[in-house]
């Protein structure tokens, strides 16, 4: 059974997905919802537009969670962002919004970029032992989205807590004081939007939230609420998703320490590598399609409204796609960049080039200037089961 809430699953989440993935591929959860295991059966449900992600084609009885959830519907606001809407609607907005995305747009940050990196850097060497993930891995990427949508400057740590809680949501199992908790943040952080789209459009700049106030495509362009959805999306998948491929996988290049001297020794590894690291960390280690109608994958029926989680993580490890050394670290691999880390199809991540920008220039950096780094003490999760990663890592550098 999939039960990411028997101990140690966080810490080592990968002997469960491997027997899962070998015994029943195609796993009904005991909270109603389907999960799928194997690299090719989630890469060619991704990629089917006859699945959906919008909740109003999912039945809803067939969750054990529903009607707790269904109790805080009212409290919940419906978020209509690019990630839980169907073509066309999708297609509308995603061309929007991915005016600010184009891999031109996303180079010039280069140098911002290694500036946030190098600054990071000093501050923890100047330390002489420091916490990677406060260090580093979380403030790196919430800086360049809040620099990039221009938003103004606030409260980092609160901002912090809020996103925490809401992403609380896309966990397959989770209490009811946890969704009391998400729908508050989520109203929070709503609020806080609102006002900063009200003072953006009283003051514009060369900045991706004025562009998508502006943005018109033929004369389309975004509701209000339909503009606050998609920041929302922006900001919180900005930095909750790199900050544990940065944190997680420095943590495990420093568990391989030959690997890590091969690094150091050759830049020009450094983008290989982290697809690599994508491959073996698996940022965000489920994303899910509701099937619109009967579906049946290895002989079993997947019934129409169901909830189909997909284990991007448990793809990463498919040895029937890897091979033998599927379970391995290796950033010499030659077909690492065939992870699903990023999903596939339509929703294919719309930050996937600055996620690599920001991964390649951190990990790049840090392995040459921190070669001989080491762990002070036992890492700290962030207990999350869908965005695994590290809550807490201590560094020592002499
Ligand atoms: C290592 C970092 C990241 C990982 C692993 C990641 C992963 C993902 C995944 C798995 C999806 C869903 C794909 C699907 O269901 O097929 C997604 C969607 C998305 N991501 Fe990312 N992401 C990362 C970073 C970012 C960043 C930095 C941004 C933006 C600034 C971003 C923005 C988005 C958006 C807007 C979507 C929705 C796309 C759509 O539905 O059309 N992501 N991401």
């Amino acid at each position: 059974m999939f039960n990411p809430l028997q101990e140690g699953y966080i810490e080592n989440p990968w002997p469960h997905l491997a027997e899962l993935r070998a015994a029943d591929p195609v796993h009904r959860l005991f909270t109603g919802q389907w999960g799928l295991f194997r690299h090719d059966d989630i890469f060619t449900l991704l990629r089917d537009p006859s699945l959906s992600v919008d909740d109003v084609n999912a039945n809803l009885d067939e969750m054990a969670q529903t009607a707790m959830f269904e109790e805080h519907a009212r409290d919940l606001e419906p978020d209509r962002s690019i990630l839980n809407i169907d073509p066309p609607d999708h297609t509308r907005l995603r061309r929007l919004v991915s005016q600010a995305f184009t891999p031109r747009t996303i180079e010039t940050l280069r140098p911002m970029v290694q500036q946030l990196v190098d600054d990071a850097l000093n501050a923890m060497a100047a330390a002489g032992q420091a916490d990677l993930v406060s260090g580093l891995a979380f403030p790196l990427p919430f800086d360049v989205i809040s620099e990039m949508l221009g938003m103004p400057a606030s409260d980092k740590i609160q901002i912090r807590d809020w996103s925490a809680a809401i992403v609380k949501t896309i966990d397959p199992v989770i209490t009811e004081d946890e969704v009391v908790a998400a729908a508050e943040a989520s109203r929070n952080m709503n609020g806080l939007i609102t006002e900063v789209i009200e003072w953006k459009r009283a003051n514009p700049a060369d900045d991706l939230l004025s562009a998508l106030i502006d943005a018109e495509d033929d004369g389309d362009r975004m509701s209000t609420s339909e503009l606050r959805d998609q920041v929302a999306l922006l900001f919180i998948a900005g930095h909750e998703t790199t900050v544990n491929l940065i944190g997680t996988g420095i943590y495990e290049l420093l568990r391989h320490p030959d690997q890590l001297a091969h690094l150091a020794a050759d830049p020009a590894l450094v983008p290989g590598a982290v697809e690599e690291l994508l491959r073996y960390v698996s940022p965000v280690q489920l994303t899910r399609r509701i099937a619109t109608s009967d579906l049946e994958i290895r002989g079993r029926r997947i019934p129409k409204g169901s909830f189909v989680l997909c284990s991007l993580a448990s793809a990463n490890r498919d040895p029937d796609f890897w091979g033998a050394d599927a379970e391995e670290l290796n950033l010499g691999r030659a077909n690492s960049s065939q992870h699903v880390s990023f999903g596939s199809g339509v929703h294919y991540c719309l930050g996937a080039s600055l996620a690599k920008l920001e991964a390649e220039t951190a990990i790049g950096s840090f392995v040459r200037r921190f070669a001989r780094a080491h762990v002070v003490g036992e890492p700290e999760w962030n207990g999350r089961i869908n965005l695994r990663g590290l809550e807490k890592l201590e560094l020592g550098f002499s």
